[in-house]
């Protein structure tokens, strides 16, 4: 059997938690199949110093961990400039954030490039590589360029937007052909899957060849809609283990006389914090019986802290849980708990289970897996629910949740209203069909159907 080679900008011991849906999955998925998963080691050192882009082996499992340190210079113009920058806003929409003209794509290019050059030497013949996500758009044409005839997938974790959107980026042309060097191209939803597809035929000339694979630029790439999930059984058994369980009765204790909503994610601005943060006060405001019997628990990890628009967010949610509390907080309840930092993976399953609602209400996301946590940590004979924006990739599949649209400030109040009265019925109902959905579509779905595919492509 072929060896899986992984590569993507943020590697984890997949043995650990890590804050972020790619490490998570990546993680989930090689602990299955042993392998090489190769990326950024999470370490800068300043530039011209020995050890820069050295390459470090580890194991962890039966997985070797291969990965480089960057210099502070290229990790400022590859990972903070231009794919947290400019690809990432432009790929949830937000052109206003994008900064198009800093010069960024140097760096970018010259770490796909030392990626490729680093990776070249490790592989084997019949190695079949998975390069994922958007800090790596060209690394698959970097390798072809050095000779690697190997099959090679890749994954985009975030949305792939409208191409109007797309061409606003001034390298899209060089972007999205290089997407052409690789086999498989796997989106997360099928509304990505219709706007790539749109784009390579109208922006690139591209062929339609029927069955998503497209001709351009003298080769054939095929691409896909393959969402994402989670490992359910293994969240199941989280739940249930001791430190899931401590959670889950501390919380309950804690909480009993009221009605917990609970928010968790990343601080950023695709999430759509400081919309939800407006849609709970308004509840607050409309419905004065959710005073003293609901709380707000806001968990947002710290992420990409050197930039400013996170710290602009960061003030700004900080800003607005203050004034809810100042506004309606009592002596003895306070309508939100916002804690700015991670929580063990551990124990996340307690809090989730713990929450009457789960609010995940991103302005654009590429899937959300919290959303399928919280699905799979509920208790099935009492359930809680999930308050999904339709803008999150996981829309698609989820549509058992109660969808939002995070910019109604007032529609989300009313749904979050209607999430704290569902009866037990429909909860339990909802809750059958939201699990039904995450278990048949989970991360092991993910890597076979993905991995299936593109060992299985006839190649030209
Ligand atoms: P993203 O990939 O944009 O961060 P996802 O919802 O797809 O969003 O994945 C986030 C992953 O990181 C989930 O597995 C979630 O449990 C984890 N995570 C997010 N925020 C936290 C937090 N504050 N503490 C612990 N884990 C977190
Ligand atoms: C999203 C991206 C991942 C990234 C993660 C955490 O899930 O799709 O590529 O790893 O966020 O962000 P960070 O910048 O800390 O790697």
């Amino acid at each position: 059997m072929s060896r899986l080679v992984v590569v993507s900008n943020r590697v984890a011991d997949p043995r650990k938690a890590a804050a972020g849906g790619l490490a998570v999955a990546l993680g989930d998925a090689l602990n299955k199949t042993g392998g090489l998963w190769f990326g950024w080691s999470g370490k800068t050192i300043e530039g011209g110093a020995s050890g820069e882009g050295e390459l470090q082996m580890d194991t962890a499992g039966n997985v070797t961990l291969a990965t480089v340190d960057l210099s502070v210079q290229d990790h400022a113009g590859y990972y903070l400039g231009y794919s947290n920058g400019v690809l990432w806003p432009v790929f949830h929409y937000r052109l206003d954030l994008a900064r198009f003209d800093a010069g960024f794509i140097t760096a970018y290019r010259r770490v796909n490039q030392l990626f490729a050059k680093r990776l070249l030497p490790l592989l084997k013949p019949d190695d079949i590589l998975w390069i994922h996500d958007y800090h790596l758009i060209p690394l698959g044409a970097e390798l072809r360029a050095m000779g690697c005839t190997n099959r090679i997938g890749f994954f985009l974790h975030i949305p792939f937007p409208p191409p109007l959107i797309v061409a606003a980026i001034p390298q899209h042309e060089w972007l999205i052909r290089s997407l052409f060097a690789y086999d498989l191209v796997g989106l997360q939803s099928e509304a990505d899957l219709r706007h790539f597809s749109s784009y390579v035929q109208v922006e690139a000339g591209a062929l339609d060849l029927g069955s998503n694979r497209f001709r351009a630029f003298n080769r054939t790439v095929k691409a896909g809609a393959f969402p994402i999930g989670i490992d359910v059984d293994e969240f199941a058994a989280l739940t249930h283990a001791k430190e899931g369980r401590d959670m889950h009765e501390r919380m309950k204790e804690e909480y009993s006389r009221r009605k917990l909503l609970l928010g968790v994610e990343r601080l950023d601005y695709s999430k759509g914090l400081p919309q939800r943060i407006r849609a709970f006060r308004a509840l607050l405001r409309k419905y004065p019986e959710n005073l003293k019997s609901a709380t707000l628990i806001q968990i947002a990890s710290p992420s990409r802290e050197d930039m400013g628009a996170y710290t602009d967010l960061l003030k700004e949610l900080e800003s607005l849980c203050g004034a809810t509390n100042g506004d309606f907080g009592e002596l003895d309840w306070m309508p939100i708990r916002y804690m700015h930092r991670n929580v063990a993976r551990k124990r996340l399953p307690g809090l989730y289970r713990a929450a009457r609602v789960a609010l995940v209400t991103p302005l654009r996301d590429g899937m959300n897996l919290v959303a399928k946590e919280f699905i799979a940590a509920q208790d099935p004979a009492d359930p809680g629910v999930l308050v999904l924006s339709r803008f999150a990739g996981a829309a698609e599949q989820l549509e058992h949740a109660l969808l939002v649209n995070p910019y109604d400030i007032d529609g989300m109040a009313e749904t979050i209203q209607q999430a704290l009265q569902m009866p037990l019925e429909e909860r339990q109902a909802r809750h059958q069909h939201l699990l039904a959905s995450i278990r048949r579509y989970d991360v092991h779905w993910w890597r076979k159907t993905f991995l299936d595919t593109l060992s299985t492509i006839s190649r030209d």
